[in-house]
């Protein structure tokens, strides 16, 4: 059975608690890069053309040893080969956690139910892989004769953001002549400023829904199908221009979506893991199918290093790791992911529902109440723009906000000195985190620029930064699909761990049905003159207010 340990009855909390209350607390980075030169040496792993630096923590060996013990002691390992080998992990929806059998290129069998689904998902890879060609080749035509030209992928959640990010952060790799869009919010306005974009004829659009249920999907497609219909005028084009990208056959079919069309995965691929699966045949259409693979292989090398490697040497588990130090001994409460690599924009996005519908639970293993921090708030904007922003708060705010930075070495854009300018803010931002800027620095400072005593008094202790904000750095080679895999597959472990860490069940998502049960159970009080009296008095107010403001 999955391990059920409460990590605060474990000796490494106790001891870690220790640890920060009387050695590390009121320790400075800056003191502990002075005493151990060797610091970067000891803190940064490489990952074949991925560098961690995790120097830049508020860490000593003896707080990594003693992170690693409490992995140890909440059987981190065990939980590892649970998941990799299809225990039923996913214990409230029964069900097994297997992406990474969509890109299993070991040879071996993964085994669900007593069946090996690798010859399944080599079978959808294949299908995927002709289809790309068919579309790539021009042969698959649309019901004018002409070739594929706009994809729309219509889908939401990790229907939409894992397929939505990588598409963006690889489109130096994008296939000529084909331009894709995601459709994911039910706002009309969504989907209506996209279908402005595409014509009829030469659109394909995939319907991304692991349960081919979700509200804001179905109604989306369906409007799509009817401004498709408006055109095409004709039923029997409709197998040319729409496929699904699904578990469930019955609502494919019964939606009107020939089966021949349909791309099929399986329950136990978690919708936030799905990018993998068929969920991620827009990316192959985007960015052609070899490079889809190696988006496969790039996470595939990923899960054997994770599988394998000391607890020392393992870049997810030390991330994992890092952010249990500051969620739950530091109390922190949000981690930002800022990528200095403009198409990486919607990376934050991705893994805030990655993280956040992960280990977002404040129930544990045992049904208990938490009562120690889980899951943080994820959020995250590109650099430079998010210097421009927000980062006064993580320089000079009264929260500690743990940040990863991430940047390629080489720009797939090397135009003039852009890329030495932006990774000139990217050394520098962390430095300036890590060492901040103390009294006598700013008051030399204020006395070079002639200021007076009274007005370096004055102004004082607004320049001073107390620093000691921890970061990692990823400094990446250059942002190729094989290296996104291996990034992805890193952050997807990262939130492994640390759900097994906090004890809770990372893959299952039932916080978001309750706001799901009740707009279903509003809709029909929307549609009709009544005056709404069967809530609370503010959404009662809200409701009726909605209705007059529509009666005019
Ligand atoms: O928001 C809840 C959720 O179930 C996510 O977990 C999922 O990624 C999304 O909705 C979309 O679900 P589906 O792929 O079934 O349409």
């Amino acid at each position: 059975m999955f391990p059920r340990i409460n990590p605060t009855t474990t000796q490494a909390w106790l001891l870690l608690k220790k640890h920060h209350q009387e050695e590390m607390q009121r320790t400075q980075m800056n003191t502990l890069f002075q005493q151990d030169k060797e610091r970067f040496n000891s803190f940064s792993l490489r990952f074949k053309d991925i560098l961690f630096d995790y120097s830049k923590n508020i860490i000593t060996p003896k707080t990594v040893q003693l992170l690693q013990q409490l992995a140890k002691e909440c059987n981190v390992k065990e939980a590892i080969e649970a998941m990799f080998t299809g225990e039923i992990i996913n214990e409230t929806e029964n069900r097994q956690v297997l992406h990474t059998a969509l890109r299993n290129f070991s040879g071996n069998p993964v085994m669900v139910a007593g069946k090996d689904v690798m010859p399944d998902v080599q079978k959808v890879l294949a299908q995927m892989k002709s289809f790309c060609a068919e579309i790539h080749n021009g042969n698959w035509k649309g019901y004018s004769g002409k070739p594929i030209k706009y994809i729309v992928n219509i889908g939401i959640g990790g229907s939409d953001l894992g397929p939505l990010m990588v598409t963006e952060a690889l489109k130096p790799y994008w296939v000529k002549g084909i331009q894709t869009y995601f459709v994911s919010n039910v706002d009309g306005t969504h989907i209506a400023e996209t279908l402005k974009k595409v014509t009829a004829d030469e659109t394909l659009f995939l319907i991304a829904s692991k349960t081919f249920t979700t509200q804001e999907t179905m109604t989306n497609a369906l409007t799509a199908r009817s401004w498709f219909l408006a055109t095409a005028k004709d039923e029997a084009h409709v197998a040319k221009h729409f496929a699904a990208l699904s578990t469930n056959e019955k609502a494919v079919k019964e939606f009107g979506i020939d089966t021949k069309n349909m791309f099929e995965f399986w329950d136990w691929v978690g919708g936030r893991y799905s990018l993998w699966s068929a969920i991620g045949l827009s990316i192959a259409l985007t960015i052609g199918y070899n490079n889809f693979e190696e988006i496969l292989q790039g996470a595939y090398a990923v899960d054997t290093y994770f599988r394998t490697e000391s607890f020392d040497k393992n870049i997810p588990v030390l991330m994992a790791l890092l952010g249990v130090w500051y969620t739950n001994f530091y109390g922190s409460q949000t981690e930002a992911i800022l990528p200095y690599d403009q198409y990486m924009h919607r990376f934050a996005a991705y893994f805030q529902q990655g993280n956040m519908e992960s280990n977002g639970k404040y129930v544990d293993r045992n049904g208990d109440e938490v009562h120690y921090a889980t899951g943080p708030v994820i959020w995250g904007e590109p650099g430079t723009n998010g210097q421009h922003a927000f980062y006064q708060l993580i320089h000079q705010g009264t929260v500690l906000i743990p940040c990863d930075f991430i940047a390629p070495a080489i720009s797939h854009n090397p135009i003039g000195d852009h890329h030495v300018k932006l990774l000139s803010n990217f050394f520098a931002q962390t430095e300036a985190l890590m060492t901040g800027k103390g009294e006598t620095e700013v008051k030399a400072e204020l006395e070079k620029a002639g200021k007076t005593t009274e007005e370096i008094k004055k102004l004082l202790p607004f320049k001073v930064f107390q620093g000691n904000r921890p970061t990692n750095s990823f400094m990446i080679k250059s942002i190729t699909p094989d290296v996104l895999g291996s990034l992805i597959a890193m952050y997807e472990h990262k939130i492994f761990v640390q759900g097994v860490i906090w004890n809770i069940f990372s893959f299952d998502q039932w916080g978001v049905e309750l706001g799901k049960q009740l707009a279903n159970k509003i809709l029909p009080e929307l549609e009709n003159d009544v005056n709404i009296e069967s809530h609370d008095s503010s959404t009662n107010g809200l409701i009726n207010a909605f209705k007059a403001f529509r009666k005019g």
